[in-house]
C-alpha cells in the first residue's frame, strides 16, 4: 500500500513538472516543517539533530574560539571524525565544488564556512526501528538520504548536499554465536551450527579486534582501525590480510538484517532474500538498504609471523629496480601463504634540501609460525634488492602469537584522517605476474606523477582462498577471483588549491593514470569499488564486470524509487554526481 502510493507520488513529480525529476530542497514547499521534523524526532526517540560542518567553530560569524581549538587539536583522528555526523574522514567530501561551497579547517577565519555537501539533519539510530522511520520520512519527503557510519569511503559515498543521514555509528553490538544457524522458510532446512560473530552496523576494526582478539577468535576484517566492518567494508567486498586462508570478508557473511526502502526490516542469507544477499555481498554500501546487523564466520586468532623488507635510495632509477626485484617474487611469496602490502613514496621529503624515495614490505603469514622458513623464502629477495638498489635493505622477521597482536601492534586505535586524497587503482591479475610481466607493472607505476608523500599502495591481499572461492555466487566483483595485487596510486590534495586545481589533479588521474594502469591488461581485470578513482569510468564494468546487469536488476526490485543512491554506485548513473536530480 504504502509502495503504492509512492508510486503516485512518484510518477506526479516525474510528471507534473517539465522539469527533472529532482530530491525535494531546503528552499521548496515540499521540505518538511518544523513540526514533521518534530514527529521524526518522536519517533526515533529524540535521536534527530541538525548536522553542522565539522569546522564551523572555526569561521565567522560563528568563530568560538575554545570550540574550534578541539576541532583543531582533532581534526587528523579518525574517531573523532567517526563519532561527529558534520564529519568525514577525507574532508574533499565534505566540500561541495559545483556550488563553490567548503569548510575546512585549515583556511582562514574569516573565510565562510558553508554546508557543501554536510547533511542537513542526521539520526543517530540507536535501533533498527529508528533506521525504519528516517527511512519512511525520507520516502514521504522525498529527500536526498544518506547513510554515515564512518566517512571513511574515498569515493563519496557517505555525504550528499542537503540531504538525511542516517548515522550508524552507534550500533555498538558485538554477539559471538557457538551454534548459529541462518534463519530459513519452514520449508527450506539451514545449515548445521557454526561458530559466528553479529556485528551491529556502527562496529569499527579495532574494537572488534580487541573484543574478539581476548577471546581467541578472528574474522575476516580490514586492515585499519576505525573503518566499519558491517557497512561499505563488508558490503563492497572487503579484503583481508586473513583473505588468504578464507576469502573475501563478503564470503564470509552468513547473513544480514536490513532495513529496505519500503520500511521493512528483513533477514537476507541464502535461505531467504538471496537476491538481497547475493548484493548484499560486493554490490557495494548504500544501494539496497540499511544494514543493521551482520553475521559473519568466526576463525581462530591465528599464530602470524611477519616479514618486513624496505630501504631508502636517492630518486632514481635504483629505487625502481629494487622495486622491479621485489615484484619478480609476489607471486611466490603469495603462494606460499604470504599476504600484506608493499608501500612506494618515491618522493619524501626529509628536509628543506633532501627527498628520498622509501618501500616498505610488510608481508604477513596468517597461521605459521616457522620463521626460519620465512626467511628462507625471502633471503633471496632482500638480495636481489640488494644487487639492484646497491644498499643492504633492512630485512626482519617475527613471529606474533596472534594476527589480533599484529593488528594492534602495527594499528594502535586511530587512522590518519581529516585529510584531502584522490586515488587511481587496478587490480592486477596473477597471470601477468605469471607471465613475467611484473616490469610492465614496475615500468607503469614509475611513470606516474608523485607529489610530495604520494604514494603507491601493492595491497597483496588476492590469491589463496580468494581465488578458490570463484563459486560463490555473489556481486562482488569476478576480477578478485583472478587477481593478485591491488594497486593504488594515492595522491595527496590539499585544502589550499581552489577547486579548479583540485579538478585537473582529478582530471588527469582519470584520464592518464588509470588508462595506464588499465592497459596493462586490456579488457580484463577491473578495480576495487571501496579503494578506486571517485571518477572511474565505465565504473559499472570496472567494480563489477559481468554482475552488474543482475545488481541492476536486483536494485530495480528491491528500491524502485532509487531511494538509495551513492556516487558510483549501482543505479547511480541515472543521477547527477551528487543524487540530487535524475539525469
Ligand atoms: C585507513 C583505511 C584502511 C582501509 N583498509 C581497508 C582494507 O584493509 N580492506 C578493505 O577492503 N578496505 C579498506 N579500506 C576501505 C574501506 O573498506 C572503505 O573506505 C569503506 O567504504 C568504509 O566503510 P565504512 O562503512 O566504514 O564507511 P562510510 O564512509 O561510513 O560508508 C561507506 C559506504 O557504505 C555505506 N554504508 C555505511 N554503513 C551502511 C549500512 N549500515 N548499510 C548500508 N550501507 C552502509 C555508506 O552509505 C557509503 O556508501 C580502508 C579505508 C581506510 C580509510
Ligand atoms: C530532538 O529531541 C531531543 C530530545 O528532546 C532534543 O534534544 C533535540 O534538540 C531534538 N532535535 C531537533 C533537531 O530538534
Ligand atoms: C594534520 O595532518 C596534516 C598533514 O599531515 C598536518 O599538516 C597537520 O598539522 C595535522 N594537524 C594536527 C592538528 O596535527
Ligand atoms: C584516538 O582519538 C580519540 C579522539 O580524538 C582520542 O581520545 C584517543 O586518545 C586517540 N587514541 C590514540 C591511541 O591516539
Ligand atoms: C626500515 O624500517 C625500520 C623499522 O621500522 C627502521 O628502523 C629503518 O630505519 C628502516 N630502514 C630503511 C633503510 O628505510
Ligand atoms: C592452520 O595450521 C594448522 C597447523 O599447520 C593446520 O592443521 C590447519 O589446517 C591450518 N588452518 C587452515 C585454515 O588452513
Ligand atoms: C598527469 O599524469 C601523468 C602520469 O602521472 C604525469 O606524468 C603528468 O605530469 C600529469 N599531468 C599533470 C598536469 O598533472
Amino acid at each position: 500500500m504504502k509502495a503504492a502510493l509512492l508510486a503516485i507520488g512518484v510518477l506526479a513529480a516525474t510528471t507534473s513538472a517539465n522539469a527533472k525529476f529532482c530530491r525535494c530542497q531546503p528552499d521548496q514547499r515540499c521540505w518538511p516543517s518544523d513540526d514533521s521534523w518534530a514527529r521524526l524526532n518522536s519517533s526515533t526517540d529524540g535521536n534527530l539533530v541538525k548536522v553542522t560542518p565539522y569546522a564551523l567553530p572555526c569561521h565567522d560569524p560563528t568563530f568560538n574560539e575554545a570550540e574550534c581549538t578541539i576541532a583543531k587539536t582533532n581534526s587528523n583522528s579518525s574517531s573523532y571524525r567517526s563519532s561527529d555526523p558534520g564529519a568525514l574522514q577525507w574532508s574533499n567530501w565534505e566540500a561541495w565544488p559545483e556550488k563553490d561551497e567548503q569548510c575546512y579547517i585549515e583556511t582562514s577565519k574569516t573565510t565562510p564556512c558553508k554546508q557543501g555537501r554536510i547533511p542537513l539533519f542526521s539520526v543517530k539510530a540507536q535501533e533498527a526501528k529508528h533506521i525504519q522511520e528516517a527511512v519512511n520520512f525520507a520516502a514521504k519527503h522525498n529527500l536526498k538520504l544518506v547513510i554515515k557510519n564512518t566517512g571513511h569511503d574515498f569515493v563519496g559515498r557517505s555525504s550528499a548536499p542537503n540531504s538525511l543521514q542516517i548515522f550508524t555509528h552507534e550500533m555498538k553490538e558485538i554477539s559471538i554465536l557457538d551454534d548459529f544457524v541462518p534463519t530459513a522458510p519452514k520449508n527450506k532446512r539451514a545449515p548445521p551450527g557454526i561458530k559466528a560473530v553479529t556485528l551491529g552496523a556502527g562496529v569499527q576494526l579495532h574494537e572488534m579486534y580487541s573484543y574478539l582478539g581476548s577471546r581467541g577468535l578472528m574474522v575476516v576484517g580490514g586492515t585499519a582501525n576505525t573503518v566499519g566492518i558491517t557497512g561499505g567494508y563488508i558490503q563492497g567486498g572487503g579484503h583481508s590480510l586473513l583473505g588468504w586462508l578464507h576469502g573475501m570478508a563478503s564470503d564470509n557473511a552468513l547473513e544480514f538484517h536490513v532495513v529496505l526502502a519500503d520500511g521493512s526490516l528483513v533477514v537476507a542469507n541464502d535461505y531467504q532474500n538471496s537476491d538481497l544477499f547475493f548484493a548484499l555481498r560486493g554490490g557495494g554500501g548504500g544501494s539496497f538498504g540499511v544494514v543493521v546487523s551482520a553475521t559473519v564466520k568466526a576463525h581462530p586468532d591465528y599464530p602470524t609471523v611477519v616479514a618486513t623488507i624496505n630501504y631508502t635510495t636517492p630518486i632514481g632509477a635504483p629505487y625502481w629496480d629494487g622495486v622491479d626485484a621485489l615484484q619478480k617474487h609476489i607471486l611466490e611469496i603469495n603462494d606460499k601463504g604470504g599476504t600484506g602490502f608493499y608501500g612506494l613514496v618515491p618522493n619524501t621529503p626529509i628536509s628543506d634540501s633532501q627527498t628520498v624515495s622509501l618501500m616498505i614490505l610488510s608481508a604477513t603469514f596468517v597461521n605459521q609460525t616457522d620463521t626460519k622458513a620465512i626467511e628462507d623464502l625471502l633471503a633471496p629477495v632482500k638480495s636481489e634488492i640488494k644487487d639492484a638498489i646497491g644498499l643492504e635493505p633492512y630485512f626482519d622477521v617475527t613471529a606474533l602469537p596472534s594476527l589480533s597482536t599484529y593488528y594492534s601492534a602495527l594499528l594502535g586505535e586511530n587512522d590518519t584522517t581529516g585529510l584531502q586524497i584522490r586515488f587511481a587503482s587496478r587490480l592486477i591479475s596473477r597471470d601477468l605476474f605469471k607471465s613475467g610481466n611484473h616490469n610492465k607493472l614496475t615500468k607503469a607505476v614509475s611513470s606516474l606523477r608523485y607529489g610530495p608523500g604520494d604514494a603507491i599502495v601493492g595491497a597483496i591481499v588476492a590469491g589463496g582462498q580468494v581465488s578458490e572461492n570463484r563459486d560463490i555466487e555473489s556481486g562482488l566483483n569476478p576480477a578478485w577471483r583472478d587477481a593478485l595485487v591491488h594497486v593504488i596510486a594515492a595522491h595527496w590534495m590539499s585544502p589550499e588549491m581552489t577547486f579548479d586545481q583540485q579538478k585537473a589533479l582529478e582530471a588527469n588521474i582519470t584520464n592518464v593514470e588509470v588508462p595506464l594502469l588499465k592497459s596493462l591488461e586490456p579488457g580484463k581485470m577491473g578495480a576495487y569499488m571501496n579503494e578506486a578513482d571517485a571518477d572511474e569510468t565505465d565504473f559499472q564494468e570496472s567494480f563489477w564486470g559481468d554482475n552488474y546487469p543482475r545488481l541492476r536488476e536486483i536494485k530495480a526490485l528491491r528500491d524502485p524509487y532509487d531511494l538509495f543512491i551513492v556516487r558510483k554506485g549501482v543505479g547511480s548513473e541515472d543521477w547527477d554526481d551528487s543524487g540530487l536530480c535524475r539525469v
